[in-house]
């Protein structure tokens, strides 16, 4: 396993942080405290070509390799975490979903807008009533002859009002639902523009303030079949093989997050003076110091092991998992010892470290919380859980 990224992955780290430092940070702090997402960011994130980076150039991307998503997710949550989140829905669990599991004119169609980012996209699988299980699900598509007929509603989706297309899953056999069977579950691309699509926005976030959560209601919302996704009766699967993507990018995005706590943290450290020196001399600050420099070494190889198998072509879906609960926890442990070496300053939004916190609490629910990520994990080591083969595999690079 050669996990060690090329001079080009550099140079990508270097170009996405100008970015983020450019376009992101800048108005951060009041649209944070207004809730107020900027979408012509994920405008600029398209111009550049972040939003199709791993996907192929002949369906649009700029064709680089599953590291390089990664690396983009780091560099931009280390501005903020509102910016990695675009990638995680958009690339992670939407567009690479499509070109998994995609016809090749499915991929055409679809995957050369989104990459390109004049489409973005987002992922619908939670709703009211259903998170960690997903053969709960409440929402039904009825099919009539060359259409179905979607009702339900799906909540906690990021970029809700702001994405064209939603990847949704909804059962569409009866018997199945009421059996709680997963196998009756579909997958469909939807667009906001459909009549009887009604998204909202949701309020009063504790974080990922300057980013877009919400829900959306579907009425009798006719789809086309060939917006099904991955066959009928597979979309547990296409939804189990995005969040393997998805996952990864948020796994990513914490190492960005550990970092600017990090930063932040050993800036202020070597500024402040407490008991006649700089409390960066303190040991109980630099044990913390110490937490998050492991944390980050730890989190960092976790997700380039990911990503390296994904280069591969290898099912990494218990790796992912690993990375995505070991980082989400270190990355919130993190930024709660940032505050805590800011003291009455890291309590203020007049320092960073505030929204480090709260922008790190949801990723331990999001993508799978981190009890679920704990029982997969007990689940592969004592044998009640193996991986088997799909019917199509996200594809290797190149
Ligand atoms: N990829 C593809 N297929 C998979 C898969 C994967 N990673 N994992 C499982 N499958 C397949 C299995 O092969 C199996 O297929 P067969 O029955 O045909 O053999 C089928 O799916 C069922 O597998 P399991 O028995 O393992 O499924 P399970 O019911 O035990 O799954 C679970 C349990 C892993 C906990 C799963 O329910 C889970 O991950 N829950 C969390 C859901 C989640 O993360 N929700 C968050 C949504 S997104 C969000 O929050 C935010 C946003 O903005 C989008």
């Amino acid at each position: 396993m050669d996990l060690t990224y090329t001079a080009e992955h550099e140079e990508l780290r270097r170009g996405a942080l100008d970015f983020a430092k450019r376009e992101v940070e800048p108005g951060l702090r009041e649209r944070d405290e207004q809730a107020k997402p900027d979408p012509a960011i994920y405008r600029k994130m398209g111009q550049e070509g972040f939003l199709g980076i791993c996907i192929p150039e002949a369906y649009g991307g700029l064709g680089l390799d599953y590291h390089a998503l990664g690396i983009l997710s780091e560099a931009m949550e280390y501005v903020d975490t509102s910016a990695r989140v675009i990638l995680s829905v958009h690339n992670g669990l939407h567009s690479l979903a499509v070109y998994q599991w995609g016809t090749e004119e499915q991929k055409k169609a679809h995957l050369v807008p989104l990459a390109r980012g004049e489409r973005i996209g987002t992922f619908c699988l939670t709703e009211p009533a259903c998170g960690s299980d997903p053969a709960g699900l409440q929402c039904f598509a009825e099919r009539k002859g060359d259409r179905y007929i979607l009702n339900g509603e799906k909540i906690w989706i990021s970029l809700s009002t702001i994405a064209d297309v939603y990847l949704v899953m909804a059962y569409t056999d009866r018997a199945k639902q009421a059996a709680s069977d997963s196998h009756g579950i579909t997958a469909f691309l939807v667009d906001r523009a459909w009549k009887g699509v009604e998204p909202y926005d949701l309020k009063g976030k504790l974080g990922v303030r300057a980013g877009a959560t919400g829900g959306v209601a579907f009425k009798d919302v006719e789809i086309p079949a060939d917006r099904v996704l991955g066959g009928e009766g597979n979309g547990f699967k296409v939804a189990m093989s995005a969040l393997d993507n998805g996952r990864y990018t948020v796994a990513a995005g914490c190492v960005g997050l550990m970092k600017a706590c990090l930063d932040a943290s050993t800036k202020y450290a070597n500024e402040r003076s407490a008991g006649g020196k700089v409390i960066g001399k303190h040991q109980l600050v630099q044990q913390m110091i110490a937490y998050m420099v492991q944390s980050i070494d730890v989190g960092d190889l976790l997700v380039r092991r990911c990503g390296w198998m994904k280069n591969q072509g290898l099912r990494c879906t218990r790796e992912v998992s690993m990375a995505k609960w070991t980082n989400t926890v270190n990355s919130q442990q993190c930024a709660d010892h940032a505050i805590e070496i800011h003291g009455a300053y890291g309590y203020s939004n007049e320092f960073p470290v505030e929204r480090y916190w709260r922008n790190s609490r949801g990723a331990v629910i999001y993508e799978g919380t981190k009890e679920i990520h704990q029982l997969v994990q007990a689940g592969y080591a004592l044998g009640y859980r193996k991986d088997a083969p799909l019917p199509k595999e996200l594809p290797r690079w190149p």
